[in-house]
């Protein structure tokens, strides 16, 4: 007999005084407005046309060393000829500190590993900024953070320019022309139609960002009109929305030339050989990236050199990037604080609250030799229930049971209520950080709506009532809720990833608060990749999971709000018979939010995104936990890093300070580079060719 039978409906028709008593009883309540904490730098605000333009230029330069060593002596073609037709020009009025130098690396530190270069086959990089400046896609979403609010849209980036049709169901791109990969072959169409056909629609390949087809809409088609020109076709008329999935990570093609020839489709592969074939051991994987990666030593560093073939340039011609080098020393993300703060890294992304106050003490000082500067609270934390009860994931028994509990509102209501978030927030850093969250979107974002938000506070007596309400009585007396009718205890895992110390420090904090309501919550704690895996399988009762752009800024991932696809959702997927078991509610999520992309109308938008509000939190759609800002460290070395560049909002710093822009004056340089004069696959590059 199944010991975790769990009847709720029997439950149901044995409800005790108790939970009419707390039926009736209001459990919402004021929730209080964070604590007032100012971003310490603004955005200048600019139109897209300002930042960037594609032309060609009467002339084009290049690191000396580049010419003398590698054009004059005949092993590489002269940069003019390296570069496409019209190469995309960042414009010098944009640039905070003006056309930059050539040299220099910005040392990175992370906590990541990568398992190989086969981004679009579901590898990792191991995050922190790796992947993020090899891969280039159709559009770019990063530097949206100071574009003008009312002339929000994607910036063009592989894709140059792009027209819809009269009836707004076909979208036609145009490539950049005459670019090439980083190893000196042509970037066309097939590249992409290699990513969407072969990757995307592919179910058997899971690129690493989650790209599938629903990110697109469903019944979207793409097609090849000639080298340079691309086409979709949607269901719906004029969804721009998509245009932001087209960007960093979602649409970001691979070189097909490299990995065709190992996908399934066009070898003996199995598509665990395709996904494995370019470990981290291989180097020079041609990139449209501004860097390559060079060496690799295993628990020490990933370098990467400049890509002689990168097409973008500044006005006065000179190809970018400026930084001629990239390191990432494979460490630990407080590390990554640390050196940064210390001067032996260059950048951070200050994100684990509990190291904000010796961050803070360090940076103040004169002498430091990294600025540090906070912005919105842009970085989240929630508690996801995995919500399938039709076999994501393959639970067995026990943990059927428990799905069937996450799909319960007074349940989920139940732990929402057990959680004090005050204390969480506080046990990472106290001050005017953290807010409490009660999940969905954030407040200071742009469609936040604190009316629409419904807030049950702390109550843990109420808590206990509601779920003696659910038949969750301890019959046993050994001070854990045993399920109905003499089921066994109530035990819940719960999945946090180890390379944070606040993922961790948080799913203790919230263990440890079940214990009172009587739920024995046993930590699963695994390491990024395993973390991620576990998720992607759907092998999880519980999560504490940092949130994603989307609850940020809405138009980014947006996908992902709600299960409108059978993968799109962190923690509700297609069950074994492919389709998802949606709630009631959940299916108004769903309509919500396809509204919400079918419509430009920015009135309809604000009103949609309230009432996904509404339904999120009254529903207690995931228990969210709590919400602070981060803060970019950077090296005083470098300029053009852009005023107001937030850790997190469209993307991730590491695309948002636009590093190809970014450069060392000349006499700030350091001498970091590892492998000084060298190009990837170059002679003297450790991959040498
Ligand atoms: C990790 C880090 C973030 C950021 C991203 C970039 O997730 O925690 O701060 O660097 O990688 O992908």
């Amino acid at each position: 007999m199944r010991k975790h039978a769990m009847a709720l409906g029997g439950a149901g028709l044995m409800l005790g005084v108790s939970l009419m008593a707390v039926q009736a009883q209001d459990l919402t309540g004021e929730l209080p407005d964070p604590p007032a904490f100012a971003a310490q730098s603004e955005p200048v605000f600019v139109s897209i046309s300002d930042i960037l333009e594609y032309k060609a230029l009467p002339e084009y330069h290049e690191p000396a060393w580049v010419t003398s060593k590698y054009v004059d002596a005949g092993t590489l073609p002269p940069v003019a000829e390296r570069l496409p037709k019209e190469p995309m020009v960042y414009k010098t009025a944009n640039m905070p500190d003006g056309t930059g130098v050539y040299g220099d690396t910005m040392r990175h530190v992370i906590g990541g590993r990568p398992e190989g270069w086969n981004y679009i086959g579901g590898q990792s990089q191991g995050w922190g900024g790796i992947d993020i400046g090899m891969s280039e896609c159709l559009t770019r979403t990063g530097p949206l953070f100071e574009v003008k609010a009312d002339e929000l849209s994607p910036l063009p980036n592989l894709a140059k320019s792009w027209e819809w049709s009269e009836d707004g169901h076909e979208l036609t791109m145009h490539l950049i022309e005459g670019a090439k990969w980083s190893d000196g072959e042509p970037f066309t169409s097939d590249d992409v139609m290699f990513y969407w056909n072969d990757n995307v629609l592919d179910s058997n390949v899971s690129p690493l960002n989650g790209a599938t087809p629903e990110t697109f809409g469903p019944g979207t088609t793409l097609e090849a009109v000639d080298d340079y020109t691309i086409k979709w076709t949607f269901q719906e008329s004029r969804p721009e929305q998509y245009l932001y999935a087209m960007a960093y990570g979602t649409f970001c093609p691979g070189p097909a030339h490299i990995l065709r020839p190992e996908h399934p489709n066009y070898s003996d592969n199995t598509y665990e050989q395709y996904k494995n074939a370019f470990p981290p051991e291989y180097m020079n994987i041609p990139v449209m990236g501004a860097w390559v990666p060079v060496e690799y030593r295993p628990d020490d560093i990933v370098v990467m050199r400049r890509n002689p073939y990168y097409w973008k340039v500044d006005e006065a011609g000179n190809q970018l990037p400026y930084l001629n080098e990239m390191h990432y020393r494979l460490s630990t993300w407080a590390d990554r604080d640390v050196q940064a703060v210390a001067g032996s890294g260059d950048f951070s992304n200050l994100e684990q609250a509990e190291s904000f106050v010796e961050a803070l003490k360090r940076s103040a000082e004169d002498t430091a030799p990294a600025r540090l500067q906070f912005g919105a609270r842009t970085i989240g934390y929630t508690l996801e229930m995995n919500l399938s009860a039709n076999g994501w994931g393959e639970p067995d028994d026990r943990a059927q049971s428990v799905r069937e509990l996450n799909r319960n509102l007074d349940f989920r209501k139940a732990i929402s209520i057990a959680v004090d978030r005050q204390r969480l927030g506080d046990s990472l850093v106290r001050g005017p950080f953290t807010a409490i969250y009660p999940g969905g979107l954030y407040a200071g974002t742009a469609y936040y709506d604190k009316a629409s938000t419904t807030y049950y506070p702390y109550n843990l007596e109420a808590a206990g009532e509601l779920l003696d309400g659910l038949g969750l009585t301890d019959t046993d007396g050994n001070g854990i809720r045993n399920f109905p009718e003499g089921g066994d205890d109530v035990e819940i895992t719960l999945l946090a990833n180890t390379d944070y110390g606040t993922d961790t420090s948080l799913a203790e904090g919230v263990i440890a608060m079940m214990e009172p309501l009587g739920l024995r919550v046993i930590a699963n704690f695994q390491q990024g990749t395993a973390r991620d895996d576990m998720q992607e399988s759907g092998q999880f009762d519980w999560h504490v999971r940092r949130q994603g752009s989307e609850l940020v800024s809405v138009v980014q991932g947006t996908a992902a709000l709600a299960p409108t696809g059978p993968r799109t959702s962190y923690f509700h997927r297609a069950g074994t018979d492919g389709s998802v078991d949606l709630l009631p509610f959940e299916a108004e999520l769903v309509d919500t939010v396809n509204a919400f992309i079918n419509t430009s109308d920015a009135a309809e938008r604000a009103e949609l995104m309230k009432t996904y509000q509404k339904l999120y939190t009254e529903n207690v759609y995931t228990v969210g936990l709590t919400q602070y800002p981060g803060a970019l460290i950077i090296n005083k070395r470098f300029a053009n890093i852009p005023a107001g560049a937030p850790i997190f909002m469209f993307n991730w710093a590491e695309d948002n300070i636009i590093r190809e822009r970014v450069y060392v004056p000349e006499d700030k340089q350091g001498d970091h580079e590892l492998h000084p004069e060298t190009l990837p696959g170059a002679p003297g590059s450790d991959g040498a060719m």
